[in-house]
């Protein structure tokens, strides 16, 4: 079976790759190819596989290209992980919503869109071709903000793309540990869009154990969401968002806290990888050990303001391994090899929420098997969490809108109508802002 992966060169692929020589059973994946415009991280990214595969019996063949076409002829599964913009992209983001007073963060409020506007025309030319040259391949989409390019490649691919994501896994995993049963026997009652979903139950041989950790204080307060939300809120809310709904509760505290640090969470990353791939160009670096220092540094710095910003202290030892790798395999093993499980991923809505056309992605548990991913019915969100929903795939719909006519009219509506941006004028600096930074701006006129 062979797996393409688009962004190849990226830093996180070797944790994709190490699932894969963990994965011994029959139809796994036997060969690899990276794909990236960058030949120089692609080698980077090469030798840490090496090293990875070096006393591993029967390890996926690796082989890497800059050439799109060639890499997706043949594939069975695609996996999108490309940044547009790469690093220094993500930090200009940041830095001009912030400079105007509104949070830059890459996948919520006026970064996200940014962010948006900059890799939909890219992936739709991905989805365009994968429907051309492997129309029989899966794709799974991490590429952020992931609900909203998952969409935009759906409209080429219909469900043969699926969007994925670690943060409902990993809220699952915490609630589940803290509640003293096993995340694998649990059903997480967790819907929304991507960073924007909410568990509103978590049932074990079909009991709901949620009530008795929201009846807990100290329990609730005992993990990262207790931490960030203040268990307070969290009974308020009887549920348990997901982290990234921190910048919507607390948007003026994050984005305070962004605003003083030393550098943005993108800045950050972008001096830290430009160390690791300039290592990697001596001959001699140890490949493996310098990617995973890098990593944890990075797993271990995670929304480091949001938790300054509510004093939640350092992150959890068991939390610093997101298993964003084991949400990929697991997917992949489900289609493949008709595996059933249940996976919270990004699929078209169908007749999940009401509030929402059947188009339109969204973050929800779903059964995987051969056919693909179906979503399971869920009861309905609240007034208030479906008010947010509404709204930002309203603003993920304009932004579809301005990539597929080039109208920078429309790109100020999106940025306009974000819960989180909060004045038209501000919304038309934005736009000003973020084209004079990005070339891949440029189309809108
Ligand atoms: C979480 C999010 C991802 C994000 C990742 C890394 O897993 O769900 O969408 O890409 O963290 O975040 P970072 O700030 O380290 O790039
Ligand atoms: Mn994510």
């Amino acid at each position: 079976m062979r797996l393409t992966i688009l962004g190849g060169g990226g830093f996180r692929v070797p944790l994709v790759h190490g699932a894969l020589l963990g994965d011994r059973a029959e139809g796994r994946v036997t060969q690899v190819v990276l794909h990236d415009l960058d030949a120089d991280r692609l080698s980077a990214v090469a030798r840490v596989l090496a090293e990875q595969a070096a006393d591993v019996p029967d390890a996926p063949e690796v082989t890497v290209t800059t050439d799109l076409d060639e890499a997706l002829r043949g594939a069975d599964f695609v996996f999108s992980a490309i940044r547009v913009g790469g690093l220094e992209g993500r930090a200009a983001d940041e830095r001009v919503a912030l400079d105007l007073g509104v949070l830059g963060q890459e996948t919520v409020g006026a970064g996200g869109i940014a962010y948006g506007l900059r890799t939909v025309p890219v992936a739709d030319d991905i989805a365009r071709r994968v429907a051309r040259l492997a129309p029989d391949a899966w794709v799974i989409n991490f590429t952020n903000p992931a609900g909203l390019v998952t969409e935009a490649m759906s409209r080429h691919l219909g469900d043969r793309v699926i969007g994925i994501c670690d943060s409902p896994v990993g809220l699952g995993r915490r609630i589940a540990r803290v509640l003293g049963a096993d995340p694998r026997e649990a059903f997480i009652d967790y819907v929304g869009l991507n960073h924007l979903g909410w568990v509103r139950g978590l049932r074990v041989a079909g009991r709901d154990e949620l009530p008795r950790l929201l009846a807990d204080p100290a329990l609730l307060g005992s993990f990262e969401e207790g931490k960030l939300f203040g268990t307070e809120w969290l009974r308020s809310l009887g549920a348990i968002p997901n982290e990234y709904l921190h910048y919507y509760y607390f948007n003026r505290e994050t984005v305070r806290a962004y605003q003083q640090a030393d550098r943005t969470r993108g800045a950050f990353l972008r001096d830290q990888q430009a160390g690791f791939y300039d290592e990697m160009k001596r001959p001699d670096a140890a490949a493996l050990s310098a990617w995973d220092r890098t990593r944890a540094e990075r797993e271990a710095t995670y929304m480091a303001e949001n938790r300054d910003a509510a004093g939640a202290g350092e992150r959890d030892a068991d939390d610093l391994s997101g298993g964003y790798e084991k949400v990929a395999l697991a997917l992949m093993r489900a289609i493949a090899r008709d595996e059933r499980t249940t996976l919270i991923l990004n699929v078209r809505n169908r007749v999940t929420l009401a509030a929402l056309d059947s188009e339109a992605v969204i973050e929800v548990p779903c059964l995987v098997d051969a056919n693909g991913a179906h979503p399971v019915a869920v009861d309905p969100l609240p007034g208030h969490a479906t008010g947010l929903v509404c709204a930002v795939k309203a603003v993920e719909r304009e932004v579809l809108s301005a990539a597929a006519s080039g109208s920078r009219t429309t790109a100020v509506k999106a940025f306009a109508l974000h819960p989180l941006v909060d004045s038209v004028n501000v919304a038309r600096a934005l736009v000003d802002g973020y084209t004079a930074v990005h070339p891949g701006l440029g189309y809108l006129t």
